[in-house]
């Protein structure tokens, strides 16, 4: 293979990696700031025909599909490891398989990155902040 030909692949690469991670790729602190009214609100919603959290969520110790998110916090100090609650919140919503709670499956909806707002995403954790 000549010397342009691997530049082509190598660009073609580099396009591909950078297409596919999308909106993966936010962060927390590009969020706006959030407001957990709002996210309260959301919680029990169905949003851009993406399932409500509360479907799977329950807020009173008792387990659906996922965790309870009662005493939320706490549980959050407990599983960011090295991340700060907030981030860890975030990955949790828009990438639910980069940590997966001890005793649960991989069950959670997988496309909120792609069908909650920027806004949307910092009210829903500033919410799950105050539990
Ligand atoms: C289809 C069911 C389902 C829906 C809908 C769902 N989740 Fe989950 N969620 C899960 C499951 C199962 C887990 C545990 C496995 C894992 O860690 O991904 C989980 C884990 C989590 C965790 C990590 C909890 C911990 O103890 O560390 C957070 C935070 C979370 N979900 C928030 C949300 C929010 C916010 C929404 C709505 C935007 C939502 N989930 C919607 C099933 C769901």
């Amino acid at each position: 293979m000549g010397l342009r030909q691997i530049l082509v692949l190598a660009l073609a690469l580099l396009l591909m990696t950078a297409c596919s991670s999308g909106q993966s790729t936010v962060t927390y602190n590009n969020l706006p700031p959030g407001d957990a009214g709002r996210g309260e609100a959301l919680f029990t919603q169905t949003v851009n025909g993406a399932p409500a959290c509360s479907t799977c969520h329950t807020l009173d110790g008792s387990t659906l599909v996922g965790p309870t998110l009662q005493n939320y916090v706490t549980t959050a100090e407990d599983h960011a490891e090295d991340a700060t609650v907030e981030s860890y919140t975030l990955t949790s919503i828009v990438r639910p398989a980069a940590h997966i709670v001890a005793g649960f499956p991989n069950a959670m909806y997988a496309q909120y990155a792609q069908r909650l707002s920027d806004q949307e995403l910092a009210d829903l954790i500033a919410y799950l902040l105050t539990l």
